[in-house]
C-alpha cells in the first residue's frame, strides 16, 4: 500500500514526470497525495487529502519547479487521510522530505526519543520519525549520508524510503526493507519507484533492490549499499520491456471496464505460458509430499479452484489456504518434502511473502504464479510463472483472476501429463478445448454485457446478495460475492449451494437476489434442488446457465444465457457475467469501482 516515486533529471523540471508516474501507481493507495521537489535551496512541497488528478488541479503539482523530486499516493496506516498526515513528510527546518511505503514498527519509541530532544512532529504518522532522526544525526555532527544511513539503521518493520534534501540537493536516496523498491537509469536521469510499471514511461533499465539496501543516486551514477555492513553492493540494470499502452483506458469509463473486456486477448497469452516452465513447476510438484496453494482476495479463490484443478485433472492433491492463515494452520507439518505454491498478482501481498519467508525456512520448495515480473515472489520462488495478463490498474482483480486460472488448468494438464494421469490423446484435446476459451468469453462478453447492465439497474437497490455455486463453479461464486462487496459496498455471501440450506437459507425472504452458477455439468441436477429451495422460499433466483437448458430458463426469474463450453474450463467464461454485474450495480450506485473505498490493489502491510 502506497506508492512512492523519486526523479532527478540532468536538465529539466521532474514535477509533470513524478506525477505521469504517480497516477501509474494510484492502486497501491489514493486517500491522498503529495510532492516535494527542490528548486534554489528551497525545499518545496504540496500535499493533501484526495485524488492524484484532483490535487493536482488544485494544488499545482505539475508547475513545481525542480530538477530533483519525490512523491507520494496513500493508504492510511497511521493518522487519518488528511493534509497532515498526507507525504512527504519534513524534519523541524524544513530541510529533508522524505516519503513512505510501509509501517514503521518501532515509531513509537523513536519518536519518544526524538520529542525527549526536542523534536516537534507535526503527524500522527510512523514516517515523519524518519527525517527528524536523521536531522538529530546531523545536529550529531554526520555527514548527511552517514545520517541517513545511521537513521535507516535504527528503523524496524517494512519500508521503502524516497528521500531528497537541501544538505545535498543533487542526490536522492533509496532505501529498501520488505516493501518494493525499484531503481531506473536513463539518459535523461535516475528514478526510484515502488514498482517497474510506473517507470514504464521513461526507462526500461531498471535495478530492482534487495531487502537490507539502499541507494545513493546522482545524474552521474549511483551506487548501491547493504545496510548491515555498509558494503557496496554490485548491481547491474536490465531491461525489462513493459508496454504502457495498456496503462491507458482506451475509451472506457473506467480500468475495471476495459480489463474485463481485455480478457480475450490477455488470456491467449496466459494459456501459452511457456511449457517448460510448467513442466519444471509439475516436476517438483510430484516430488513433493504434500503441497499448498496459497494467496489473498482473488488470488485465494484462484488457489482454491487451482486445487480442484490439480485434483481432477492430475490427481494431485494441494491444500488450498488463506495466505494470512497459513502458518498458524499448516506451519507445524511445512517440512523439506513440502511444497507451497504461492499465487499473487502483484507478487508483492505482504500475507502471501510471509507465509513464503516462514515455509522457505523450513526447507519447503516455493513455486509461484504471479502478474508481475521482477516482485519479490519472483525472487524468492524456485519457479515462477508470469501469467502475462499485462498490468491491471482497476483495484478489483478481473483479467488477473481468469489468467491465473488458465495457467492454473495448464499446470495441471502438464502435471497430468508428467504422473500418467492423461494420455497425450487426452491432453491434446484439452489444449484443443482451452484454446476455445478465449473466444467462448468474447461471445459472453458481447452477449451478455447488455443484459446484466439491466439486472444491474433493477437489483441494485437490494440490501444483499446471496451467491451459490458447486464443485468448479463454487470459487466461482465466491470471487463474484467479493467483486460485489467490495466495489458495491452491498453485504454479500456465497456458498456451496448445498451448504446454504444449514444456514444461509435463513435470510432468504421474498425478494432476495439469489445468483446460481449453473453450468450444465455434474453439479446442475443438485443446483436445481437448491433453487427450488430457494425460489420456495420467495427469492428472485439470478442464474448463470446454458442459453439453451429450458428447465432452468423456466425455474429461474432472470437467466443470463452462457454458450455451450467444456464444463472443465466452465469457470473462466461464467465469471464473466459476474465480473460485469458488479461493475454495472456499482456505477448505478454512483460507486468508484476503479478505486473502492478503504481498498488498494497492493496490500504490503500485514
Ligand atoms: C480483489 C482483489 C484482492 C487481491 C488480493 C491479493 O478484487 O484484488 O482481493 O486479490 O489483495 O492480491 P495479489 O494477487 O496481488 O496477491
Amino acid at each position: 500500500m502506497c506508492g512512492i516515486i523519486g526523479i532527478l533529471y540532468k536538465g529539466r523540471h521532474v514535477a509533470k514526470d513524478l506525477v505521469r508516474g504517480l497516477k501509474l501507481l494510484e492502486y497501491r493507495g489514493y486517500d491522498s497525495a503529495g510532492v516535494a521537489t527542490i528548486n534554489r535551496d528551497e525545499l518545496l512541497i504540496e500535499k493533501d487529502k484526495g485524488r492524484i488528478d484532483v490535487l493536482n488541479s488544485k494544488l499545482g503539482f505539475e508547475d513545481m519547479p525542480g530538477r530533483i523530486g519525490v512523491a507520494h499516493t496513500r493508504w492510511a496506516t497511521h493518522g487519518a487521510p488528511d493534509k497532515i498526515n498526507a507525504h512527504p513528510h519534513t524534519d523541524c527546518d524544513g530541510k529533508i522530505a522524505v516519503v513512505h511505503n510501509g509501517i514503521i514498527d518501532n515509531f513509537n519509541e523513536i519518536k519518544d526519543e526524538l520529542i525527549r530532544k526536542g523534536h516537534i512532529f507535526k503527524s500522527l504518522t510512523d514516517t515523519e520519525v524518519i527525517p527528524h532522526l536523521i536531522e538529530e544525526y546531523i545536529k550529531n555532527g554526520y555527514s548527511y549520508r552517514d545520517a541517513v544511513i545511521e537513521a535507516v539503521s535504527r528503523l524496524e518493520g517494512a519500508y521503502a524510503l524516497g528521500i531528497i534534501s537541501l544538505y545535498d540537493p543533487n542526490l536522492m536516496i533509496g532505501v529498501k526493507q520488505l516493501s518494493p523498491l525499484v531503481v531506473g537509469l536513463s539518459e535523461d536521469g535516475v528514478f526510484i519507484a515502488s514498482d517497474i510499471n510506473s517507470l514504464s514511461p521513461f526507462t526500461k533499465n531498471v535495478i530492482v533492490l534487495d531487502d537490507g539496501e539502499m541507494v545513493f543516486l546522482r545524474t552521474d551514477g549511483y551506487e548501491i549499499m547493504r545496510i548491515s555492513n555498509r558494503q557496496r553492493v554490485d548491481k547491474k540494470p536490465l531491461t525489462i520491456e513493459i508496454g504502457t499502452q495498456f496503462a491507458d483506458k482506451e475509451g472506457y469509463v473506467h480500468y475495471m471496464l476495459k480489463e474485463i473486456f481485455e480478457q480475450p486477448v490477455v488470456l491467449n497469452y496466459s494459456i501459452r505460458v511457456q511449457e517448460h516452465y510448467l513442466n519444471l513447476m509439475a516436476e517438483l510438484l510430484d516430488r513433493s509430499k504434500e503441497i499448498f496453494i496459497i494467496g489473498a482476495g482473488t488470488s485465494y479463490h484462484a488457489a482454491l479452484l487451482g486445487s480442484m484443478i490439480l485434483s481432477r485433472i492430475a490427481r494431485l492433491t494441494a491444500i488450498p489456504v488463506i495466505a494470512s492463515e497459513f502458518v498458524s494452520q499448516y506451519g507445524d507439518v511445512v517440512n523439506v518434502e513440502s511444497s507451497v505454491l504461492a499465487i499473487s498478482q502483484s507478487g508483492e501481498t505482504i500475507d502471501v511473502l510471509k507465509a513464503i519467508e516462514f515455509a522457505k525456512s523450513r526447507a519447503a520448495t516455493i513455486l509461484g504464479i504471479t502478474n508481475t515480473l521482477a516482485s519479490t515472489l519472483t525472487r524468492v520462488c524456485r519457479v515462477y510463472i508470469h501469467q502475462q495478463s499485462l498490468p491491471e490498474i482497476g483495484v478489483a482483480a478481473t483479467k488477473t483472476f481468469t489468467g491465473q486460472l488458465a495457467v492454473l488448468y495448464r499446470l495441471a494438464m502438464v502435471a497430468g501429463k508428467r504422473r500418467g494421469k492423461l494420455s497425450q490423446r487426452e491432453m491434446d484435446e484439452m489444449k484443443v478445448e482451452i484454446a476455445k476459451i478465449p473466444g467462448v468469453v468474447e461471445a459472453v462478453l458481447r452477449n451478455v454485457d447488455p443484459i446484466v447492465k439491466k439486472l444491474a439497474k433493477k437489483y441494485s437497490k437490494t440490501k444483499y446478495f446471496i451467491f451459490l455455486g458447486r464443485g468448479l463453479n463454487y470459487p466461482i461464486a465466491l470471487e463474484g460475492r467479493l467483486k460485489m462487496l467490495e466495489i458495491t459496498y452491498i453485504p454479500s455471501l456465497a456458498y456451496p449451494a448445498g451448504e446454504s440450506k444449514h444456514g444461509p437459507i435463513s435470510l432468504v425472504e421474498e425478494g432476495v437476489p439469489v445468483i446460481f452458477v449453473a453450468p450444465p455439468d455434474e453439479t446442475r441436477r443438485f443446483i436445481i434442488g437448491n433453487m427450488e429451495e430457494m425460489k420456495a422460499r420467495g427469492a428472485k433466483l439470478i442464474t448463470i446457465g446454458y442459453s439453451d437448458d429450458s428447465e432452468l430458463k423456466e425455474l429461474s426469474d432472470e437467466y443470463i444465457p452462457m454458450p455451450m463450453v467444456n464444463t472443465l474450463f466452465s469457470p473462466i467464461p461464467y465469471v464473466i457475467p459476474l465480473q460485469l454485474f458488479a461493475y454495472y450495480t456499482a456505477t448505478v450506485l454512483g460507486r468508484d469501482p476503479d478505486k473502492p473505498r478503504n481498498l488498494a490493489k497492493s496490500v504490503t502491510v500485514l
